[in-house]
């Protein structure tokens, strides 16, 4: 059998922030209403795209996490302004700098960044990006997209340079993986090449349906997004109308997962059930009641919950960042479960602390865990590798007898804003500890 070599294995800390959460010991008495937030992997690309974007562009309901944070530290190292106040984020970059600075190696995303700081000043540096320990993550797609674009790309130790003085040119280029973050900021750099761009093998996310829509509100001529080849033709942008931040679609799977464990009845509001079918048909498959309105979902824990397979591929098949929370619900499934993760090599490692817990899941490969339910949790302390992992801390110390402390809270915050207060309000004994 395969052990996933330990990434969690340093301790829990008592001065880390953490939340302490009081189990329900398998009762399920959560009820009320959970809103979703504004989606964490909408607003980051929204943000780089601003940086193209002629005056200033508004940013609505954008959700108060840490990563956003970051990246507005980011953009003003840049010479951006950004100004902030009640969900609505304005920015305006009318000069920007070439030179991405330090910060970006604590923040994957700002790979989002090389696309528009090529595209708008001819050269981009950046750090070789940081992010969460789920697996190899590296940037070969970006280089080889802006060099079929006509630029060059060079490494100097831990740090890249693209450049294209004359500007970006048309052309066309084929994904050999696809990748979210790649699709993006080679669209969000196409909309400034002198010719058309066809993007091939491009992801489909709905994050990428808004950021195609935020462009073209702009003047953008953008097609086929949404599927797997996006064409992009030359035109002058104007300045955009404001955009809003869809729904966390991850936000909402958790939720759902939160639901599925341990509720009487919880709605969960401000969703896009059009952006969930993976999920929901996951949720339906292991008999869970649901009731979908056409912008909630209202979700009851049954009685018993049934094992099944599922498998994380890109949109619109099952997400990789939802695969966390619905692995609890199939520790409460009675029965044998296989969960294959297909996207990331190191994102299974979580499992083994919710092993500590109780669940019986056993490693079959970097990809593959058999999970044999159900299996009452008991508390634990746990420090969190990476967001999503702390998610499913969260769901399984909910679901589990005693007290659990969960560490590393800060990266919980990273994409889930004020997560306390909401689970708090449907009933959840919570508590950050600072
Ligand atoms: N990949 C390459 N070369 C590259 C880029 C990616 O081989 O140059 C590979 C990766 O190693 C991975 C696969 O492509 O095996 C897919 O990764 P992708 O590039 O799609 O991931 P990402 O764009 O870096 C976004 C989300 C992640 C989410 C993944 C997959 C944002 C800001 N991040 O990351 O979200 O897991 O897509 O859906 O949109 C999270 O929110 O917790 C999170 C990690």
């Amino acid at each position: 059998m395969y052990r996933a070599p330990s990434v969690i294995g340093i301790g829990y800390n008592a001065v880390m922030p953490a939340f302490s959460i009081t189990g329900l010991a398998g009762q399920k008495s959560l009820a009320g209403t959970i809103p979703v937030y504004g989606a964490k992997n909408f607003v980051l690309p929204a943000m780089a795209a601003a940086l193209i974007l002629p005056g200033e562009t508004v940013l609505e309901q954008v959700p108060e996490i840490s990563d956003v944070a970051v990246m507005s530290d980011i953009l003003r190292e840049l010479g951006a302004t950004l100004q902030t106040a009640d969900g609505v984020l304005k920015i305006s970059a009318p000069r920007l700098a070439s030179n991405i600075g330090a910060s970006a190696k604590s923040l994957r995303a700002s790979v989002l960044l090389i696309g528009p700081v090529l595209a708008r000043t001819g050269t981009v540096t950046i750090p070789h990006p940081g992010g969460d320990l789920i697996g190899e993550r590296p940037i070969d797609l970006f280089a080889q997209g802006f060099e079929r674009l006509g630029a060059h790309v060079s490494e100097d130790g831990d740090r890249y340079t693209f450049s294209a003085p004359h500007g970006l040119s048309g052309g066309e280029f084929f994904f050999s993986t696809v990748s979210v973050t790649a699709t993006e900021t080679l669209l969000i750099a196409a909309t400034l090449a002198k010719g058309t761009v066809v993007l091939v093998n491009a992801a489909m996310e709905p994050e990428i349906v808004a950021l195609a829509d935020m462009l073209r509100a702009a003047g953008a001529r953008i097609e086929g997004d949404g599927t797997p080849v996006i064409t992009v033709r030359p035109v002058s942008l104007v300045s955009p109308p404001p955009t809003t931040i869809i729904p966390d679609r991850i936000e909402a799977a958790t939720f759902l997962a939160l639901g599925a464990l341990a509720a009487e009845s919880l709605t969960i509001q401000n969703v896009r059930p059009d952006h969930l079918a993976a999920v929901l048909d996951v949720c339906e498959r292991m008999g869970v009641p649901l009731s979908i309105g056409t912008d909630s979902i209202t979700v009851r824990a049954p009685e018993r919950l049934a094992p099944i397979r599922v498998r994380t591929h890109e949109y619109p098949g099952f997400a990789t960042d939802a695969h966390p929370p619905i692995m609890v619900c199939l520790t409460q499934a009675d029965g044998e479960s296989v969960l294959i993760e297909s996207i990331f090599d190191g994102r299974l490692k979580y499992t083994e602390e919710l092993v500590r817990m109780g669940a019986d899941i056993s490693l079959m490969s970097p990809h593959r865990a058999r999970v044999v339910g159900a299996r009452a949790l008991q508390g634990a302390d746990i420090v969190t590798p990476d967001i999503r992992a702390g998610l499913a801390f969260m769901l399984a110390a909910i679901t589990a007898n005693g007290t659990s402390r969960i560490g590393n809270a800060h990266l919980i915050d990273r994409g889930y804003a004020r997560i306390e207060e909401r689970l708090r309000a449907v009933g959840v004994s919570i508590e950050r500890e600072i």
